[in-house]
């Protein structure tokens, strides 16, 4: 692997020529607006590319990715994404995916490194603290990993439902309708983790 810096407008060539010979319209198509029915927060990490797995176009998927897949209530660009998306965009879907090996989880895991992401790995931690018991549990470290990203993302799909515009949107509209997901990066599969809550004590 490694993408020259000169490869990638070669691709982009390429990737313009191939949309065009499929459907000439494609790209006045774009610019007309954008009406994607997901707002997907993930993780930065390089190996986890939404659209990608998705087999989503341009157009389908609102994005928005930080380190560990977070949602912080005092986090004003995650805030502002899901206000646009909800309130603009009204997607239908709101999607949180967390991934096995996360280095934001892992860094979370371990003891305080004296970094300036120290703060933001807090986050992660609360959730480890909140689930102690279950996760003390699980003898294998690396289960224990799994685990707490999985519980990561169902933390932050909670977060999200936190949101006045999301509660307004579902209380009126009956959507959007939340998820939470992880990408498997060994398999390169999806798992839905079926997040749970009742729409109607919202
Ligand atoms: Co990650």
């Amino acid at each position: 692997m490694g993408l020259t810096y000169k490869q990638v407008f070669e691709n982009n060539r390429l990737w313009v020529a191939e949309k065009k010979a499929s459907d000439s319209d494609f790209f006045s198509k774009l610019e007309e607006e954008q009406h994607p029915d997901y707002l997907y927060i993930g993780c930065s990490d390089s190996r986890v590319p939404a659209e990608i797995f998705m087999g989503a176009q341009p157009g389908e998927v609102f994005v928005h990715r930080n380190i560990a897949n977070q949602v912080a209530l005092s986090d004003q660009n995650a805030l502002s994404v899901i206000h646009f998306a909800v309130d603009q965009l009204r997607v239908k879907h709101i999607v949180v995916c967390g991934h096995y090996m996360c280095g934001g989880v892992q860094a979370a895991m371990e003891r305080k490194q004296d970094s300036p992401l120290d703060p933001w790995f807090d986050q992660v931690r609360e959730v480890a603290e909140l689930n102690r018991l279950e996760l003390e549990r699980l003898n294998d470290v690396g289960e224990r990993f799994r685990r707490l990203v999985e519980l990561n993302v169902e933390a932050q799909c909670r977060n999200v439902l936190k949101r006045e515009v999301v509660k307004e949107s579902i209380r009126n509209n009956g959507s959007p309708t939340l998820h939470g997901w992880v990408f498997d990066i060994h398999s390169g599969g999806l798992i839905d983790l079926d997040f749970q809550y009742d729409p109607d004590s919202i």
